[in-house]
């Protein structure tokens, strides 16, 4: 069996979801239920007996050092994080303390497990850390891609805090000989996405009437890649990748906010037009900027098509109609997930924002 941390967010439940529906091996799935974690991304497994979820927290590691020893996964696929920028910009800390100091524990926990192991089960063993390419800092216009020798150039708390846990991943490898494997992602988007990230949150707001708030002049970029995607990419750098590797992970899709937020708005006019006939790129909002934002991300994903024969299968057009009809038609999810806490955010990160 394998354990997945984190499965209950947007990444790691697509991936559990989908690893079930194509495989019959068990998935422990640790994770702390933050506001992120939402077990009913996992409802469709209910009464399903290769899945097992514990309610937990990465940083205590007597908790994964029980779970390692009663079940003995011969991988672990760690995507417990806290992961949005907005709020590492608000409050730190929780950052801090998942991102790097959790980590460190699982490590721990894991290098006891697997230093217990006979040699075959340890050769064979694998420990897979789904980091971000924010990890790289800010491209301009001109420079090329990212590509896995870029250096770490972190800008915010959040990519700051998943570049120290790259550190730890890759010294637990170089110093104790740990098969690690990580992996640098670029945006993702798809089912399941909570509605503080940008994609989710404009259709969740241009279905309710409000404000679609971009933050400065929308022409910063990012690279967009359908969440099962990168789901499929894990899958096959934890088959064949190398030990002690890293893979950047991207759809070769750069685009401006701007043009994703008009993309949108023009799948929701053909799908679910406004009652009094108007676009709904009328509702777009210019708002104060993010502190320090990021300009451009782009992924140069050669080497993961190179060496393992991974490459999208989805083309943003495909991949963002699925997404949108998606929210369209579990609508009862978006309002599940519109709790008083998320009420309170919305307040917290755009109340301060002047149109
Ligand atoms: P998410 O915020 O939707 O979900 C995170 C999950 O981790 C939640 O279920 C939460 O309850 C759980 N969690 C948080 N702290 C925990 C802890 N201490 N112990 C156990 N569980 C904990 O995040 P996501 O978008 O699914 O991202 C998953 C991973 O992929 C993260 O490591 C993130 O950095 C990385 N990543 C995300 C993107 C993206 O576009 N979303 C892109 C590249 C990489
Ligand atoms: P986000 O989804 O938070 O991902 P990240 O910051 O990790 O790339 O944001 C994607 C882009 O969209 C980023 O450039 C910030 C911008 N953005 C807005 O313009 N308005 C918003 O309300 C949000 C949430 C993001």
């Amino acid at each position: 069996m394998i354990l997945v941390t984190g499965g209950a967010g947007f990444i790691g439940a697509n991936f559990v979801l989908d690893w079930l529906a194509q495989s019959d091996e068990a998935v422990i799935n640790l994770d702390k239920l933050t506001y992120a974690g939402n077990r009913e991304n996992l409802a469709s497994l209910a009464n399903d007996q290769r899945h097992v979820f514990v309610h937990g927290d990465i940083g205590d590691s007597e908790l994964t050092r029980r779970l390692l020893a009663q079940y003995q996964p011969r991988a672990i696929i760690n995507f417990a994080a806290e992961s949005h920028v907005d709020r590492s910009i608000h409050g730190p800390e929780d950052f801090i303390q998942t991102n790097i100091v959790g980590t460190f524990h699982l490590l721990e926990a894991i290098r006891g497990y697997w230093s217990g192991l006979s040699e075959e089960s340890g050769q064979r063993f694998r420990f897979l850390h789904v980091s971000t390419d924010e990890v790289y800092g800010s491209l301009s216009k001109e420079e090329p891609a990212f590509s896995e020798t870029h250096r770490y150039e972190p800008n915010s708390p959040y990519s700051a805090s998943k570049a120290a846990s790259d550190h730890l991943v890759r010294a637990y490898h170089h110093t104790y000989g740990l098969p690690v494997l990580t992996t640098n992602c670029s945006n993702n988007y798809g089912p399941y996405h909570f509605p503080e990230k940008l994609i989710p949150l404009m259709i969740v707001n241009a279905l309710a009437g409000k404000p679609l708030p971009v933050y400065g002049d929308g022409q910063q970029i990012r690279d967009w890649l359908y969440v099962k995607d990168h789901c499929s990419a894990i899958r096959r750098v934890l088959d064949a990748g190398s030990p002690g590797e890293t893979y950047n992970v991207g759809g070769w899709n750069e685009k401006p906010n701007l043009d994703i937020v008009h993309t949108v708005c023009a799948l929701l006019d053909e799908l679910s037009p406004r009652a009094d006939g108007r676009p709904y790129q009328q509702q777009i909002t210019y708002v104060t900027d993010r502190p320090g934002h990021d300009r451009r991300y782009a992924i140069d994903a050669r080497k993961i098509e190179r060496e393992l024969g991974w490459k999208p299968a989805e083309t943003f057009a495909t991949g963002i109609r699925k997404t949108v009809q998606w929210y369209l038609e579990n609508q009862d999810w978006v309002g599940n997930v519109q709790s008083g806490a998320y009420r309170e955010w919305v307040e917290k990160n755009y109340g301060e924002r002047q149109p």
